[in-house]
């Protein structure tokens, strides 16, 4: 089995780093091949997501990818940008399912912003849809605005639009996801004023009825954002798009107050996957050793589950993780008193050892 190795920037190597070690420590017979992607793909090659790098990412049977993104690319052309490269990963791969787990580690509970009565024994599962939505759209760009009070005056425009099967597709992921959870699908909309939600609460609709072990609700984007620092238990899994997930991800992760601990997948159909941080490059901390590995080593965790077929050797990175938690070991992101704070490579050599 071929796994591409793609760090990307910031941060991205040395977490990356930490992952490979622990890979490396399974006793299996993986081949890794390193390449470069986002900023150090432009460095190198002169593109984010260099055709050797995609290639390599086509022919393997799981991606690990760190990070992308500096502020140090901003000033480039949209299409020369790092994101460019998790973007373009994601949608030549037809990587659309999106998974992202936010859950609380008991020994973490006092990371939280919020009361540890709110979150402790958190664990929902954000399924966002990774291939449509506004974010590839056509069209878009920047012209004269064609009509209205500002006509003449340059405007930017983006189309957000969901096809039916494009709907269904996530659909059945979301319900399959939540049949091996506690059976509650949350969908995710703006159906009382765009379009595209209202096809897309009608597909989730129809699909539901062949999962009738599987609960069904609906909630506008606003009330979700609302309801998950009301109530975040409430949830088990919520699907939406491509855009609300985007925020809404980022908002349960936070739930759990350190999203360092945060892994995710994003997924094809038939389980070939993209294996990522759900945190960016962290350029402020980059070169530190001080960045949390373990969002990455639990990347890789899902990676042998999912892509890899090695569920076993999953659970035991993801016991070797709790064991390091359970020490007492912390980066400086979760970090509290009473606990030893550790760097990067301490932390991913625990991890190593507590295999
Ligand atoms: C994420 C990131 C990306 C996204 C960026 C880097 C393009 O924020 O994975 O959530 O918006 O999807
Ligand atoms: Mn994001």
């Amino acid at each position: 089995m071929k796994i591409a190795v793609l760090p990307g920037d910031g941060i991205g190597p040395e977490i990356v780093a930490e992952a490979v070690n622990v890979l490396n420590a399974l006793g299996e017979s993986f081949t890794l091949e390193e390449a470069p992607v986002g900023g150090a793909g432009y460095e190198a090659k002169g593109h984010p997501l260099p055709d050797s790098t995609l290639d390599l990412a086509k022919q393997a049977d799981a991606i690990l990818f760190g990070a992308v993104g500096d502020w140090k690319y901003d000033s480039l052309e949209r299409a020369l940008r790092p994101e460019q490269a998790i973007l373009g990963l994601r949608k030549h791969l037809s990587l659309f399912a999106n998974f992202r787990p936010a859950i609380l580690y008991k020994e973490l509970a006092s990371a939280s912003s919020l009361k540890p009565e709110v979150v402790s024994g958190l664990d929902i599962l954000i399924v966002r849809e990774l291939n449509g939505d506004i974010y590839f759209g056509q069209p878009r760009g920047v012209r004269a605005a064609p009509d209205g009070p500002f006509a003449g005056a340059k405007e930017g425009f983006d189309t957000m639009r969901y096809s039916e099967p494009e709907v269904q597709r996530i659909a059945h992921v979301a319900f399959q996801a939540a049949q091996k959870r506690n059976r509650k699908v949350t969908s995710v909309d703006k159906s009382n004023v765009l379009e595209t939600s209202q096809l897309w609460r009608d597909t989730m609709i129809e699909v539901a009825k062949q999962y009738p072990d599987v609960e069904l609700s609906h909630m506008y984007v606003d009330n979700a954002a609302m309801q998950l620092v009301k109530a975040p238990k409430a949830f088990d899994v919520v699907v939406t798009g491509n855009m609300f997930g985007d925020i809404l991800s980022d908002q349960a992760a936070m739930l759990t107050g350190s999203i360092g601990m945060l892994p995710s997948a994003s997924l094809d159909k038939s389980n070939k996957g993209l294996y990522e941080p759900s945190h960016g490059s962290a350029p402020d901390i980059a070169g530190k050793g001080i960045a949390n590995p373990l969002a990455t080593i639990l990347s890789a965790a899902m990676m042998l589950r999912y892509s890899l077929g090695k569920a076993e050797q999953a659970d035991r990175v993801e016991n070797a993780v709790k064991a390091v938690l359970a020490q007492g070991l912390r980066t400086a992101d979760i970090w509290s008193e009473g606990t030893t704070k550790v760097g990067t490579q301490q932390m991913g050599a625990a991890v190593v050892a507590a295999l």
